[in-house]
């Protein structure tokens, strides 16, 4: 195995992406290299979030790899295969575990893990691609602004060992980047599809026009969402274009 057989391991830092694409700009760690800390000061999550972790209670990780046989148009199989090793290891522990698109993890209706890839491009190319992963592991008292977190203590009553969790997850990252590097893609697109959350549900989303109704029916090469509407259209959304709408979001009906 590779895959975080090169730890680098800190008791703070402001982010482990943050520091993985430091070390990127200046040399080239052997691949599967991890970073990881106990607390993060700036930890980053999509769409310029921030990612809370209580101190010393979570795992929170990076991983650096070199995907150059992936086209840039091919990316968000670094998605899927993030989403589908944390998705392996979280099912060890608790049921109804769900990838919400494109790579939160879910179980039943709370995000137990959040993933940032970040992907350093040449040309076509991918040249080397970071994979930070946050995943709640024995933090038990969130701060209430955040939506709806969970943790692997909230939801089975027990408490881990961060390391092993993090070795688990190396396990499987491993496994499905080998399977990605392998050109599997369509086994890849089969497992995602089948950990989707709301997969073909009737459901309501949010885009710049309001609220609709419509089902997931899966997603397209880019990994674009793609949602048949009630009206039976056929449409195609990124991260930023569209979001599912909770049920205790909608007014109730008269
Ligand atoms: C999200 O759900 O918005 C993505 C959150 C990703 C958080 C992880 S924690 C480890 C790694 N380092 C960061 O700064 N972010 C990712």
């Amino acid at each position: 195995m590779f895959t975080g057989l090169n730890r680098r391991y800190f008791a703070e830092l402001d982010s482990t992406n943050r520091y993985a694409l430091d070390v990127l700009s200046k040399t080239n760690p052997p691949e599967g290299t991890c970073v990881i800390t106990d607390y993060q000061s700036g930890g980053r999550g999509q769409i310029g979030r921030y990612w809370h972790s209580a101190s010393g209670k979570n795992l929170l990780t990076s991983y650096i790899f070199y995907p150059h046989f992936l086209q840039v148009n091919e990316q968000f199989f670094l998605n899927i295969i993030s989403s589908l090793a944390v998705h392996a290891v979280v099912s060890q522990f608790c049921k109804n575990v769900k990838i919400k698109w494109p790579n939160d993890i879910y179980v039943s209706d709370q995000k137990i893990a959040g993933i940032l890839v970040q992907n350093i491009l040449r040309s076509t190319m991918i040249k080397s691609s970071v994979i930070g992963i946050g995943l709640n592991v024995n933090e038990s008292n969130f701060p209430p602004h955040l939506p709806n977190p969970t943790s692997l203590t909230l939801f089975t009553k027990n408490s881990y060992d961060v390391k092993s969790i993090s070795d688990a997850l190396s396990q499987k990252l491993e496994y499905f980047y080998l399977l990605l590097k392998q050109c599997r893609f369509e086994t890849l697109n089969d497992q995602y599809i089948a950990a989707m959350y709301r997969f073909e549900e009737v459901a309501q989303f949010r885009d710049a026009q309001g609220v609709f109704t419509g089902k997931i029916i899966g997603i397209d090469s880019q990994g674009k969402l793609i949602i048949c509407t009630s009206h039976q259209v056929i449409r195609h959304f990124t991260f930023q274009e569209v979001q599912y709408v909770l049920e205790e979001e909608l007014p109730i009906q008269q």
